[in-house]
């Protein structure tokens, strides 16, 4: 199989679009956040542009670790199968993927969730694994602190094989509804799974029968050992934080591509997805100062906490003028997001850079800025450049930097012959191939 055309997904995670405070922007909506009719036109925007999926990132707790997080970020989303069950209805080829997390849920609830999207959806459900990387999100579900790192990997495993074992438990041709004998289903081709592991006792048959695409479109966005090799061994897309050079970014896709060929599978069955942040504008100068004013409007202690948040360490006692240093801990140990903990310290090793500067980049990070022509640049040569199959685009405001990807940067990548000019197939995982 070889991948002829990019795919794009639509990320959401904070409402206003991926950057902390840009719902301050004059033409964000806050108050439309709770309103269906919004993630509609979201969805409808993105499906008009022909991106393979719409994505709904997720987290269990609300940001209040640091006093800005509940005073000036968008702390609230709809629960994500519930939105995307309405979405089924309101759009006819986009996929719609909702973060699980393997941590604070079970595979039975899940399989049926899945299951149940994919029947409404004609199959294009999807699910993105995580493994819920924040203590807070554990205290809501009654443990005193999260688990480690690596034993949240172990369960995500298991989780998966589950959900896949129960989604497998009804065969093709197992419902036969034959009024006249009064056989709805055949017993012999309904089974139970008898699951027995490290985390889970699962006797199954799933009470769903089995779903268009049988198994919905796995993504994933852990970047660690663990993650990777997870990502390698189940995952059909793999997020990455896309920010970094094109040589950093060519030696990540390589990495993933061999994981997989080694856990046994072809290894472009599994879309390396960077994460692209563009800021759009007609020119290089309207671009840049919609991206100052998105900036301006970050304040320095929201920057501040994030990455203190980030690093597991309060900052806020330092002197932000003064020259960044920071004792790193070994990846290995650290117990939150590993992959982001490894960005930054890739960011300030062997640079003096001032505190101030740190939570700056790291507020404003992966932003592309600039015309059209040179995001489809960008996005060409890393396409072509064999560094991603597409691209989860986390744009920093909504709705306009989707509109303005899909006006004016998708007609581009189709004349150049790396876009789809339609919807390849019916379900998610024929247009995530990429044909
Ligand atoms: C594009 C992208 C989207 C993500 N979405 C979520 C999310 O919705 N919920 C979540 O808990 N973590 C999310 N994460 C974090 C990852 O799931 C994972 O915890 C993180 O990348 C750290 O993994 P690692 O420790 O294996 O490096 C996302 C990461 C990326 C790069």
């Amino acid at each position: 199989m070889t991948r002829k055309h990019l795919v794009f997904a639509l990320g959401l995670f904070y409402p206003n679009g991926e950057h902390v405070t840009s719902w301050r922007l004059p033409d964000a909506r806050p108050e439309r956040f709770l309103d269906f009719d919004y993630y509609r036109d979201l969805a409808r925007t993105a499906e008009r542009g022909r991106f393979a999926a719409i994505f709904l990132a997720d987290e269990l707790y609300v940001w209040d670790r640091f006093e800005s997080g509940v005073e000036s970020t968008v702390n609230e989303r709809l629960e994500p199968f519930t939105l995307l069950g309405g979405l089924s209805q309101a759009t006819e080829h986009i996929g719609l993927v909702a973060t699980v997390s393997t941590t604070y849920n079970e595979p039975y609830h899940v399989a049926r969730r899945l299951a149940t999207l994919d029947h409404m959806s004609h199959g294009r459900a999807g699910w993105n694994l995580v493994t819920s990387a924040s203590d807070e999100e554990a205290w809501n579900f009654g443990r005193d602190a999260n688990l480690d790192h690596a034993v949240r990997y172990r369960r995500g495993g298991e989780f998966v094989e589950v959900v896949d074992r129960l989604l497998d438990s009804w065969d093709e041709g197992a419902v036969v509804a034959d009024k006249a004998s009064g056989r709805y289903a055949d017993p012999a081709k309904v089974r139970p799974i008898h699951h027995h592991g490290e985390f889970f006792d699962v006797r199954g048959p799933l009470n769903i029968s089995r779903s268009p695409q049988r198994r919905p479109a796995l993504f994933q966005a852990g970047a660690s050992e663990d993650g990777k090799n997870l990502a390698a061994a189940t995952a059909d897309a793999v997020f990455t934080l896309g920010s970094g050079t094109l040589d950093a970014a060519q030696d990540l896709y390589r990495d993933y591509k061999e994981r997989v060929a080694v856990a046994g599978r072809d290894p472009e069955s599994l879309a390396v997805m960077p994460m692209l942040a563009p800021v759009i504008g007609s020119t290089e100068a309207e671009a840049r100062e919609r991206a100052d004013l998105i900036l301006e409007l970050t304040p320095d202690q929201v920057a501040l906490d994030l990455l203190s948040h980030r690093l597991q360490t309060d900052l806020s006692g330092r002197d932000p003028d003064e020259i960044f240093t920071f004792d790193f801990l070994d990846e290995g140990t650290v117990q939150q997001s590993q992959s982001a903990y490894k960005a930054i310290q890739r960011l300030v090793e062997g640079r003096s850079l001032t505190l101030r500067q740190v939570y700056q980049a790291v507020a404003g990070r992966g932003f592309v800025v600039g015309t059209p022509e040179k995001i489809a640049d960008r996005i060409e040569e890393r396409f072509n450049g064999k560094a991603a199959d597409g691209f989860i685009l986390m744009a920093p405001s909504l709705p306009s930097g989707l509109a303005d990807l899909v006006d004016h940067v998708v007609p581009l990548l189709t004349q150049r012959g790396i876009y789809p000019p339609e919807y390849a197939g019916a379900t998610l995982r024929e247009n995530l191939a990429g044909r």
